[in-house]
Parts: C-alpha cells; structure tokens; sequence
C-alpha cells in the first residue's frame, strides 16, 4: 500500500522509523543506523517529555534549586545529557559521544560500536525557564570500517547525517547525506507522520535573517555594512535558540547568523571564535541546510562543513540559510580588511 496516499479521505502516514526502514533497503545498507536513530528519537522524545512536565515539577530551574518536593534540581540539559547517554548506551551502535554538556569525549562502546555522535542535548537554554522551545541537535558520522582508525574528529562533510528536534513541538527535521533534507510533524498521538522533503526557497519575498540585534555593535565593521546594507529587504526574526531560528530559516529562506564578536565594548567579552559549537550546533544545521540547497560558512567566508575540529569543543561563527545570501555575505568577509 502507498502509504501517504488519501484513501476515501483517509490519510495513511508513515511513521520516521518507517521511512528510514525504506531508505535502508532501497541502498541495500544495514539496520545499524535505524537502532541508532532510534535511540535519539526515544532520547529526544524523553527529553520533551521531561520538558513538558517540568514546570509543573519545578525542574526548569537553575541547579543548585530546590524543587518543591524539597529536591535538589538538576539542570535541564544535564538532565537532557544522562537521557540521551543512556538510549546511546543501550543502542549499542556508538564507539564515542561528544555532547556540549560534557567535557570529555564520552566513551559509549568503545569496542563494537559502528558511529561517533555529536550532540546538544538542549540547545537554547536562556528559553528554558519560560518553557520556550528549545532544541535536540546531533550529527553522525560513520566510524573507518575498512582502513585504520580515525578518531571523532570529523567535518561536517563527513557527517552521513544530521537532525534537529524542536522541544516541546515534536518537530523533527533530519538531513541524510546526499538525500536531501526531510522534516516529520507529530500528530496527536505523538508519532511522526509523513516526511515533506524540504528545499530552501528561491524566492526572497519570504526571506528572513535572524541574529542577536544587541550584538550589533560588536561584530566586525565589514559584517555591520553587509547588515546595514541588506536588512531592510527581509524581515527579522529571533528566538534565541538555534534549533528554534533555524527551523524559521529553512522553511522561509533568508539567513541566520552568529558571528563573531571582536568590538565589544569590554574586551573580554570578544569571541573572536564565535560562540556556537562547531560539531554539534553548527556543522549541524550546515549539514541540514546543505541537504535542502543552502549553504553555510564561518567568519573567514569558509564552507561549515570543510572544517576539520581540532577540538571536539571547538567554536565556529556562523552564517547559514539561502545560498544567495549566504555567498553574498561569504564575498564581504573574504574581503581584506
Ligand atoms: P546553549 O543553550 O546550548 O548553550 O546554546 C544557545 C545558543 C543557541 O541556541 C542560540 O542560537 C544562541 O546560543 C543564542 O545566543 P545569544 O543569547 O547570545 O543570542
Ligand atoms: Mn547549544
Ligand atoms: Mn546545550
């Protein structure tokens, strides 16, 4: 049976595991990777229901609070972080985990393991205590099963796919290499239904930047020119949580960006590196933004997705969305000065 087809209006869905499941046997590959993307749905899924109730609970708190059970509360990302460790544990397909919330790399099954995952068990944390949407990001890269072992440290190139979940909405939007970008909403009984595959907007009517307008100041003079230059064509849109903003971008084109802070007027407070982590934030969203025809780069006008870390916490500026857009802004930065 086709399934998404209307049947006397009867609409059939097709659940993410279900579509995978095809994806798998059309290229004649292992189910290794469905039990992994099984077991970060599971963890993101757990993670929004801890969400959802938290409030309520009082455990959208800062650690170090007391809930009113008279508990000590844990964070919700540390949370979020033991959740998504145990479903990666018990996949028992990951060799290694790097996660924002740990400092070291996080030895998950070192011996039989077949993938490295690269995760933020929750993104956008400022949104936490108002129970404003927030992230799930991760990326997955394939362990070298035929030459010598190479380590974790992949670019985004090499990922062979890369997801974002929109806590508490359910909306999950995966990019799979080579295969495009594809995006699951959740009906009322909380499964996904049928994948739209999603491509970046051509037309700029609808385009949109996104970023934090009170850093303005602060960034390089070449990047507030571009800005000055271009804002008033496109509407502006910020959540403060990259899985949320980004979501925006992807569906209405446009740009968002993050970049680097080297005007501040307190010194200390540059981040010449950017802030958002390049493994599990920003390759991230390159890597889904790629999959849907758009592009990415860093503060140097360089592709997201050709830097190799030489750390797994690494920070990146950021500028992705609509190519256009994305190359336009590439070309200012490349310029000297
Ligand atoms: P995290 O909560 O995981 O530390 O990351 C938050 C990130 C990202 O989600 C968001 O785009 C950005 O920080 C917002 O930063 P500002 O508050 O500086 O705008
Ligand atoms: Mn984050
Ligand atoms: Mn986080």
């Amino acid at each position: 049976m086709d399934v998404g087809r209307q049947h006397s209006g009867v609409a059939f869905e097709q659940t993410f595991m279900n579509f995978l499941l095809q994806h798998q046997e059309r290229h004649n590959r292992t189910h290794d990777f469905l039990i992994l993307m099984d077991a970060l749905i599971s963890a993101a899924q757990h993670i929004q229901r801890y969400y959802l109730t938290g409030a309520l609970k009082g455990n959208l708190g800062l650690a170090g609070a007391v809930n009113v059970q008279g508990e000590d509360v844990m964070q919700m990302d540390q949370i979020a972080n033991e959740i998504t460790i145990h479903y990666l544990k018990a996949s028992g397909r990951v060799i290694h985990a790097v996660s924002e919330e740990s400092d070291e790399i996080i030895p998950i099954n070192p011996e039989g393991g077949r993938y490295f995952v690269y995760f933020d068990p929750l993104d956008g944390s400022s949104n936490v205590s108002h129970g404003l949407p927030v992230g799930f990001l991760f990326g997955v890269a394939r362990r070298n099963l035929t030459g010598p072992e190479d380590g974790h440290l992949r670019a985004g190139k090499d990922y062979i796919a890369a997801g974002m979940f929109v806590i508490p909405t359910g909306t999950f939007t995966i990019g799979l290499k080579d295969e495009g970008t594809w995006r699951f909403h959740v009906d009322e009984t909380n499964t996904f239904v049928r994948p739209t595959r999603m491509t970046l907007p051509e037309d700029p009517k609808g385009w949109e930047l996104s970023f934090n307008a009170s850093n303005r100041r602060t960034y390089a003079e070449k990047v507030q020119k571009w800005i000055g230059e271009n804002e008033g064509k496109y509407a502006f849109r910020y959540l403060g949580a990259l899985a949320g903003d980004f979501h925006r971008t992807l569906t209405n084109g446009g740009m968002f960006m993050y970049p680097a802070i080297v005007n501040h007027p307190n010194p200390k407070k540059n981040r010449p590196e950017g802030k958002l982590r390049l493994m599990y934030e920003a390759a991230v969203v390159a890597f889904i933004c790629h999959e849907a025809g758009g592009a990415a780069v860093d503060e140097r006008g360089v592709p997201i997705l050709e830097i190799v870390p030489e750390h797994h916490h690494q920070r990146s500026a950021l500028y992705v969305g609509s190519k256009k857009l994305v190359e336009d802004l590439a070309r200012s930065l490349q310029q000297q000065g």
